[in-house]
């Protein structure tokens, strides 16, 4: 088969890639997607960075076999985990990342103090060290405040997103911010299906996510090696998860249509 007209594969630990896949299928709507959820093994968020690289490579083997050119990482804590040694892994196979767009929010000025909320994971992995380090973030002011949100992508893993126990954690992680940040990156790709909670509580401060500039760079990097897809008809997307059955797979499918703010 021509590879520009495999699928591109993409992962997360369950539903948050979802939200990247939406902003990829926007920009790139003639591409066919695989998408694949660790939903068994979710959330990846409190797990150590070895059972993340394991997992990510178990994935990614199986997105292999289903023929992907490139594979986009819709998981903010494996790409912090397991970027660098799936790039190893797998040399000749794109690998696209997220990480939390604390630079986005940096280049707002008036959006400063800004609250990073992502997994504990992510906020202890040397990735994100490096990411404040290169954007000049200054480790003791008040410049930007960060929050490992522990239990929070799983909960959302649970569905169910208006339910009062969900909101009522979002105060519990959130209440003592509102009135102190003026904006928010969320640093974890289930967040932004809880996007309009999190502004509820904080008081319509402006968010960031990576998804967007995550489909932008995934579009830059197939274009430079040719790998667009050349065909005219809208793209398909296959669901996978590594908890078995079909409710799991309708499950994805109604994240996929949920609104993203
Ligand atoms: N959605 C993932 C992220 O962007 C992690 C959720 C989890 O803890 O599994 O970091």
């Amino acid at each position: 088969m021509d590879t520009s007209r495999a699928p591109i594969g993409v992962f997360d630990s369950g539903v948050g890639g979802i939200s990247v896949l939406k902003r990829l299928v926007e920009l790139m709507p003639h591409e066919n997607f695989v998408y694949m959820g660790d939903s068994a093994y979710n959330p990846y968020g409190s797990k150590t960075k070895q059972q993340i690289i394991d997992r990510s490579c178990t994935i990614v083997n199986e997105l292999l076999a289903h023929s992907i050119k490139a594979l986009v990482i819709a998981c903010n804590t494996a790409t912090s985990a397991a970027s660098d040694y799936l790039r190893v892994q797998f040399p000749e196979l794109p690998i696209i990342g997220i990480e939390p767009a604390l630079k986005a929010a940096l280049d707002h000025p008036k959006t400063m103090p800004v609250l990073v909320l992502a997994t504990p994971a992510t906020l202890t992995l040397e990735k994100y060290q490096e990411l404040e380090h290169k954007l000049g973030v200054q480790r003791n002011t008040s410049q930007v405040y960060r929050l490992g949100c522990k239990g929070l992508a799983h909960r959302i893993e649970q569905g169910n997103l208006n339910a009062d126990d969900l909101m009522q954690d979002l105060h519990t992680l959130l209440d003592e911010y509102r009135g102190v940040v003026n904006s928010v990156v969320l640093g974890c790709t289930h967040y932004p299906f809880v996007k309009q909670h999190i502004c509820d509580i904080l008081g319509d401060v402006p968010c960031y996510d990576g998804a967007i500039g995550t489909a932008r760079h995934c579009l830059s990097v197939l274009s430079a090696r040719g790998l667009l897809n050349p065909s005219e008809d809208a793209g398909t997307i296959e669901f996978l998860s590594s908890t078995p059955g079909a409710a799991q797979i309708a499950f994805y499918q109604s994240f996929y249509e949920l609104p993203l703010y």
